[in-house]
């Protein structure tokens, strides 16, 4: 039940059905030359009062001019609320998401969307359709680069932090911008891995797995949700009634708005569910559906759908005046251009900077390091870098950096070269990122002569191979650039100079051989901006890398979808018993578990202990566990507690992530890590999908990553 606000009541009893219609319609602005031209509208629309909702539109001159002709030159003078996908950073890019996950770090999170909201809101924009906390478990899904990996738990810190970074303290801040979580929801398991496709999992699935990040950014006080493109189970989620509102109106009792995916009330009409753009809208609206993107359909069809009464004049006035709060939450209305009315201090940028190169550092990954071949020994003379992604600023930035600065970005080779000014560090391309051309090759091994002292090899995706509309069948290094990577690593290994692979990616590759033949592997996602600067910080030691993979890492395609929380089933996987779970012809286990990545230092586990040995569910148990660094240098450890409950009403996972701490020690320095678990968090939907605490032993698991073997383990009875 909407409480209206009084000002916003009487201002929607003043409009026509075409202005409350134009405040439930959102058009993309695109540039001319001469500035921003607005697609199948024009600035005539926001005169008149039929367009209330602008995307796209960048820079805070345009969009004052377009917020002046709205609120000088239309008769009800409402603000425009203007949005932007802000997916990691706005001019100065950060690393990707799923980069940024690998950080394991909430106060990360909650910093690059709190700098990535001042610098939108310096620039006009009052509103990100961001963060995308989709859980992916499948590879081949492109947009998994854009999400928190594939853990619920991890998905919902993620987004209570993105909620509260953009968001800040006050909506209506000046340097505050309105959240929008998406895609609502179960996106991630589109079949196939493919693009759009049909979903069809179990309410079980549904609720355990991809609900949950929704839920915590709606408890965060997310402003909006975006229903996804895709269908579940038939049921196309921007026409999806019981989730929009039975659970996430009703339920969960967000009372924000929900903004419509691009097009996607139209495209209600290709789904199958409507045969024309009335049925479409009345479909859109009667699941609760604020704005409609792009599609035009609520100002096409609702019109004929009023008439006919298919629609009733009170549920399109539910929806103006949700878009009408949010824009007063913004403080648009007591003055629209209070974003954007300040330039930014030339300190404040180049602290932002500073920001993108940290977290580009920490969120790469470090998955092999034979014989300590990181970091360079500190007298490193002379270093080859070769491969098509060596020189590549802008792949650096990932696939969504709409308006991210175009200077300086920095590819490994100039990070390099700045970091080691005494070293002589010599490149080839190779190959390009994508070619059948492997002219380039021969000259790129014979790089490799007497005096080099170690390769950076520079492999991987372009950016624009992950992130919407790119699904991959062969998720490995495209084009030549295994050959040009045998061919280095052969010369490499006949004049006995270490590898380093860095690859950079928007989801996990099928790259095994790699894994096996370079000496040090770093898997280095897209970390944005700063990438050479983040870069040549882990590999010269500068910066000890802490990032871990937030998905797992299969050794082949076929054992999609693969991931740390599958249950034990029946037939566990026996070696010596045919029939049991597993392949003919590859390992269960995978190249690198969920959690998966090295540090500069070595961490042993000792003397994990929990506070009581039985708890209530009012009781918080306390887990604490010893660790040595018994390595050589000063490393962060990041520490994972996983839970098991072997005997259940419902079969639970082999291992479900409750909680991550980090402990940063100096060579043989020791310290305790401390987490707690609140018993309630070990409920679990029953029999009836309703959440029970069941009595009975659980498990406590805690080490380095998802790898039951490397997990030390307590026990605790719940007791009902
Ligand atoms: C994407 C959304 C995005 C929207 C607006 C769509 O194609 O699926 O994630 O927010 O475009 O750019």
């Amino acid at each position: 039940m909407i409480v209206p606000m009084s000002m916003i009541d009487k201002l929607t009893g003043r409009m026509t059905l075409a202005e409350k219609l134009g405040q439930l319609t959102m058009t993309t602005s695109s540039y001319a030359v001469t500035g921003p031209v607005i697609a199948g509208d024009s600035t005539d629309s926001i005169r008149n009062g039929t367009l209330g909702n602008l995307l796209n539109l960048v820079g805070a001159k345009h969009v004052h001019e377009m917020q002046r002709i709205a609120v000088e030159e239309s008769r009800l003078r409402i603000p425009l609320l203007i949005g932007f996908d802000v997916i990691h950073g706005h001019r100065t890019i950060f690393p990707v998401p799923l980069a940024e996950a690998s950080t394991f770090d909430p106060k990360i999170w909650e910093l690059t969307a709190r700098e990535s909201a001042r610098e939108t809101a310096a620039d006009g924009i009052a509103m990100t359709f961001a963060p995308m906390v989709d859980v992916s478990r499948d590879l081949r899904w492109g947009r998994t680069v854009e999400g928190p990996g594939e853990d619920p738990w991890l998905a919902a810190e993620i987004a209570r932090a993105k909620v509260r970074g953009f968001q800040g303290a006050d909506l209506a801040s000046p340097e505050s911008v309105a959240a929008t979580a998406k895609h609502f929801c179960a996106y991630g398991p589109v079949t196939g891995g493919r693009e759009y496709a049909s979903v069809d999992i179990s309410e079980r699935t549904l609720r355990e797995v991809h609900l949950p990040a929704f839920a915590a950014a709606v408890r965060a006080g997310t402003a909006a949700i975006m229903p996804a493109f895709t269908d579940l189970a038939g049921i196309p989620l921007t026409a999806h009634k019981a989730l929009l509102r039975d659970y996430l109106r009703g339920e969960l009792g967000f009372d924000g708005v929900i903004v419509s995916d691009y097009n996607a009330i139209r495209e209600l009409i290709q789904h199958g569910v409507a045969s024309n753009v009335v049925e479409a809208a009345v479909l859109a609206l009667k699941a609760g559906v604020d704005i409609d993107m792009m599609a035009g359909a609520y100002r096409d069809g609702l019109p004929e759908a009023l008439e006919r009464g298919l629609v009733t004049m009170d549920e399109v006035d539910e929806c103006v005046l949700r878009v009408l709060r949010l824009k007063e939450r913004l403080g648009l209305f007591d003055d629209p251009y209070r974003r954007g009315s300040r330039v930014e201090a030339v300190e404040v940028v180049t602290a932002r900077r500073r920001v993108a190169r940290d977290v580009g550092g920490k969120s790469l990954v470090l998955v092999k390091n034979s014989n300590d071949a990181l970091p360079f020994r500190a007298d490193i003379r002379r270093i080859a870098v070769i491969g098509p992604l060596a020189d590549a600023w802008r792949e650096m930035r990932g696939p969504w950096a709409a308006a991210g600065y175009e200077e300086p970005n920095v590819s490994v080779l100039a990070g390099l070269r700045a970091a080691l000014p005494e070293a002589q560090v010599v490149h080839a391309e190779g190959v390009a990122i994508s070619s059948a051309d492997t002219a380039g090759i021969a000259a790129a091994a014979d790089l490799l002569d007497d005096g080099v002292e170690v390769v950076v090899l520079c492999l991987g995706e372009a950016a624009e191979m992950s992130g919407e509309a790119s699904s991959r069948a062969f998720p490995e290094l495209p084009g030549e650039q295994r050959a040009l990577a045998d061919a280095v690593l052969e010369r490499a290994a006949t004049n006995d100079i270490p590898v380093v692979a860095t690859l950079f990616c928007g989801r996990p590759l099928i790259v095994p051989w790699l894994a096996e033949k370079a000496d040090a592997l770093v898997v280095a996602w897209f970390p944005g901006t700063e990438a050479g600067h983040a870069i040549a910080d882990v590999l010269t030691g500068r910066l000890s890398p802490s990032g871990r993979t937030p998905i797992t890492w299969p050794r082949a395609l076929g054992q999609t979808p693969l991931f740390y929380g599958q249950r034990n089933s029946g037939r566990p996987e026996n070696p010596q018993d045919r029939f049991t779970s597993k392949y003919l012809d590859s390992a269960n286990s995978p190249l690198f578990p969920f959690g998966f990545g090295l540090t500069y230092g070595r961490f042993a586990y000792t003397n994990l202990r929990v506070s009581a040995a039985s708890a209530t569910v009012e009781d918080t148990i306390e887990v604490a566990v010893d660790l040595t660094n018994t390595g050589a240098r000063e490393a962060e450890e990041t520490i994972f507690m996983f839970v098991r409950d072997r005997v259940a009403s419902v079969a639970r996972p082999l291992l479900e992530l409750k909680g991550v701490t980090k402990i940063a020690l100096k060579p043989g320095e020791t310290g305790t890590a401390r987490l707690q678990l609140a018993a309630a968090d070990l409920r679990f939907l029953g029999l009836d999908l309703k959440p029970v605490f069941e009595p009975g032993e659980v498990e406590i698991l805690v080490g380095p990553h998802a790898d039951p073997a490397r997990l030390t383990t307590a026990r605790v009875m719940l007791q009902g």
